[in-house]
């Protein structure tokens, strides 16, 4: 049977480790997929170091334009990541009828409402799996797997380079910064950390989940994005006391009036299997009405985990490649005619828990004066936490009960003008996740 010839556009770690599973595996994979699936064409900007990796591929060029318009290429497999190169090989690719699997969770977060229009039109696949949670196969477990259900909401442990450094904060009771040098030194953060620890990698993925589980365009413009760069270790510290871990989850929640998508810190409680997973392991939790809660754990990046998704695309693409494009699994998990328009709210109207630490002079009545506060704001106590007095001054914690972030806004503004507060509130949200 003719194989599948792939043009795989990018030959780093997940492009190498894309060409080495591919290859130890073909027998089972094509005993799979129905036929060979073998990388046809590379491009890389290194063409030394594609042609010691790819030694059996037909081809080899500097060129990706080369390998999208090249006739004999039946699907393109995208993993170079960044937004306008990788958007427009991509849109030539599907313009020249090619199926495109990718990686690049950055390029659909931002450019998949054009892709997967321009996908439509050509009749083509668009596969993505690897592009959240690398090895987990969770696009597929909510795009087909849970189909039955009425999703309400998704939390994940998607970025596995912040996971690392919270788990060093807690064991270690390292700061932010030492830890994020310890995973530099390590290789799990990028020289340049910044879409890891702003959160804007994690709220990528999780605006890609929210568009599967609920059938909604993607729409990463609209979520609200906090990473772990201001992060304390002794919030981790007291978050642990009261039987917390803090994590940096990728949320979204669907709501009557609209969807909640944020990613930032978050305590849940330490009995969680969620909250246990540690180091730079990935996890989702998926709350849906007739399955009730699942969990799906792995590795989340790397070269073979990734490949892993990458080839399991493949596989759905050599299957389905003759088929009519009609009766295939729509992109986004729902028909392209019934996607719905929820929007996504702002953070002020999110509802969560909150956990509050707050210095204050050690005297009488300050805190009367923070519960008025909180109680003129409908927030109301859930636990609390004193610390030691320390030359006059004292740590308080209070965990609160789920409000609007709108109130407790306009609590923590109050708080902070109170004479006996020293400096600004901590504020962080907390989920029970049940
Ligand atoms: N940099 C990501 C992480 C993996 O740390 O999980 C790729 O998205």
């Amino acid at each position: 049977m003719k194989p599948v010839n792939v043009g795989l556009l990018g030959i780093g770690t997940v492009g190498g480790g894309t060409y080495t599973v591919l290859t130890r595996n073909a027998e089972e994979i094509s005993r799979r997929a129905g036929r060979p699936i073998r990388i046809f064409a590379v491009a890389d900007r290194n063409l030394e170091h594609a042609r010691n990796i790819a030694k059996d591929a037909c081809k080899i060029t500097d060129d990706a334009f080369a390998v999208v318009g090249d006739p004999a290429v039946d699907v393109v497999v995208e993993l170079i990541g960044g937004y306008d190169l990788a958007r427009e090989l991509v849109l030539t690719a599907i313009h020249n009828g090619k199926h495109v699997v990718t990686a690049n969770k950055a390029l659909l977060a931002v450019h998949g409402n054009e892709i997967f229009a321009a996908a439509r039109k050509k009749g083509v696949i668009v596969a993505f799996e690897a592009a959240v949670a690398g090895g987990i196969p969770i696009i597929k477990a909510l795009r087909e797997g849970l189909a039955a259900n009425r999703i309400e909401w998704v939390a994940g442990i998607i970025n596995g380079t912040t996971n690392f450094i919270l788990s060093e904060m807690r064991d270690r009771g390292l700061s932010f910064a030492e830890a994020l040098a310890g995973a530099q030194r390590l290789g799990y953060a990028e020289a340049d950390p910044t879409f890891d620890i702003e959160g804007i990698d994690a709220a990528h993925k999780a605006t890609l989940m929210a568009s599967i589980a609920f059938g909604i365009p993607v729409q990463f413009d609209k979520a609200y994005v906090e990473g772990i760069t201001r992060l304390e270790a002794i919030d981790l510290k007291y978050a642990e006391q009261l039987g917390y871990r803090i994590k940096l989850l990728g949320i979204a929640k669907r709501r009557e009036d609209g969807v909640e998508l944020r990613v930032h810190p978050v305590l849940i409680p330490a009995k969680r299997l969620i909250a246990n997973v540690e180091g730079a392991m990935n996890a989702v939790l998926v709350k849906a009405d007739a399955v009730g809660a699942t969990l799906y754990y792995g590795k989340g990046a790397g070269a073979e985990p990734t490949a892993s998704a990458v080839i399991a695309d493949l596989v759905d693409v050599a299957r389905a490649a003759t088929t009519d494009p009609n009766n295939r699994v729509p992109h986004l998990a729902f028909q392209s005619d019934q996607l719905h328009d929820l929007p996504i709210l702002p953070i002020a109207e999110a509802e969560t828990a909150c956990y509050l630490r707050l210095t204050v002079a050690d005297k009488p009545g300050v805190l009367a004066d923070v519960t008025r506060i909180l109680a003129d704001q409908e927030i109301s106590i859930d636990a609390f936490l004193q610390r030691e007095p320390k030359e006059g001054k004292t740590d308080v914690i209070m965990l609160t009960h789920r409000c609007k972030e709108k109130q407790a806004d306009a609590a923590i503004c109050k708080i902070e003008d109170l004479s006996a507060v020293v400096g600004k509130v901590t504020r962080l949200r907390l989920e029970d996740l049940q």
